[in-house]
């Protein structure tokens, strides 16, 4: 799972026209006697423009209550009829699919998952004492060090990310067992799809160990901060959108692998020896990537013949993710010094910077799946509003596109100087950079 989305560009609020009430020049300041009394007299003294300011602050007041209470029942609304649109995708005719393509799934998609003994293992990464002696050992552990002290900072803190993305891996098998119909409903049951999610999690258990393992013999962590990011971010969860239709789940899981796989390969890239030079890093890090890979083909696959099966539901469901934002299960993350949500926007700085994962990257896995999945070509079978899904997903990747302009135009305009942000991972060393 990746660790980044372009939130930012989302993050425009709504434009609300403000009512400033009507108070004199430098504020409210009682009236002097010689004032109110003139004032009493003609009606048009200081006290009148008082009693003026008072009613329109109140009218001001009563105004701001009526559109906060119409943005309520808009709100209400809204969490109503999404509540309803995605719910529409559980009743067992358009789950009926599901059952019938399982078939396919054997054939299709169960064999991207590896057998374990064609799998790699973390110790086939990393120095192995039993194979090495401990002289050995020693040996290989001070050339991992030594390659790892020319990792810089920003990078180090992105591989965390990446690190600790993985090993709340507990949160995305419940996840998927969340989905009707292809829910693992036993823990071991027998169908395709829930071999599917047993698969592709025990594939996933091995990202994070062999991440957290060479982060440990490398020596330029904090692990106890790491550790206690990570058992922060499971206890936390991750909150997703249409969390039982597999429609949408789906289409969710499928722009993470692919943002996985880009976060994972642009590390392993700028890791290696035509970057910082540490060579078993970056060896790690695309061993990692080429898994989050095959499992982007599965996803991207099964997305693929729901919309073969079912455009209409399917571009719907793929245009309800895409308004709401693919948020990534980092969402969350949080090295503990920071309050709020101000980490994350923090970090995606710090991604940016480092060159990891960017925010036009966004918009290039949204214009990928669609070309995979022919969304603009989509003509037979589709409703009214199947029609309008399609039409907001073909416009969006321009809209992005211009969002993304702007936030640049923005920021060369604002002249921000960088920020130092420390962080715990790395012992509170300060990153600069430019926070928007
Ligand atoms: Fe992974
Ligand atoms: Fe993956």
């Amino acid at each position: 799972m990746s660790s980044l989305t372009a939130a930012t560009l989302f993050r425009c609020g709504g434009y609300y026209p403000s009512c400033k009430p009507n108070v004199p020049a430098g504020g409210y300041r009682p009236p002097t006697k010689a004032a109110a009394a003139a004032g009493a007299g003609s009606g048009n003294g200081v006290l009148a423009i008082n009693r003026s300011s008072w009613r329109c602050r109140s009218t001001a007041t009563a105004s701001r209550e009526t559109m906060a209470g119409r943005r309520r029942q808009e709100k209400k609304k809204d969490v109503a009829d999404e509540e309803e649109e995605w719910r529409s995708y559980l009743v067992p005719e358009r789950l009926e699919v599901l059952r019938e393509i399982e078939p396919w799934v054997e054939e299709h998609v169960l064999p991207l998952v590896k057998p374990v003994e064609a799998s790699w293992q973390p110790s086939d990464l990393l120095p192995d004492p039993a194979a090495l002696g401990s002289d050995g050992f020693h040996a290989a552990c001070l050339e991992l060090r030594e390659r790892a002290a020319g990792v810089p900072d920003e990078l180090l803190v992105c591989l965390v990310a990446n690190m600790v993305t993985e090993e709340a891996l507990p949160s995305y098998p419940s996840g998927l067992n969340r989905l009707e119909v292809v829910r693992d409903a036993t823990g071991a049951d027998p169908t395709p799809w829930a071999r599917w999610i047993r698969g592709w999690s025990a594939e996933e258990n091995r990202h994070g160990d062999v991440l957290n393992r060479y982060m440990h013999l490398s020596g330029r962590f904090d692990m106890r901060e790491v550790e206690r990011t990570v058992q922060r971010l499971i206890r936390d969860g991750m909150s997703v959108h249409a969390p039982a239709s597999p429609f949408h789940g789906f289409v969710y899981v499928a722009f993470q692998e692919r943002a996985t796989a880009i976060a994972h390969g642009n590390t392993a890239r700028l890791v290696g020896a035509r970057g910082a030079g540490d060579a078993a890093l970056a060896r790690i890090c695309g061993t990692v990537a080429a898994d989050e890979k095959r499992h982007e083909a599965a996803y991207t696959r099964i997305m693929g013949k729901l919309f073969e099966a079912d455009p209409d539901a399917a571009v719907r469901a793929m245009a309800y993710m895409m308004r709401r934002r693919i948020d990534m299960p980092t969402a969350f993350i949080n090295d503990g010094r920071h309050s709020g949500g101000d980490f994350y926007a923090r970090f995606i700085a710090i991604a940016e910077k480092a060159g990891t994962y960017t925010l036009s990257d966004y918009r290039c896995i949204l214009e990928h799946l669609m070309r995979q999945w022919r969304v603009e070509e989509l003509a037979a079978g589709l409703s009214s509003d199947g029609r309008r899904a399609q039409d907001y997903l073909c416009a969006l990747p321009h809209k992005i596109k211009r969002m993304e302009e702007k936030a640049h135009d923005r920021a060369v305009k604002a002249k921000k100087k960088p920020t130092l942000i420390p962080i715990s991972w790395i012992f509170d060393r300060p990153i600069s950079v430019v926070v928007p």
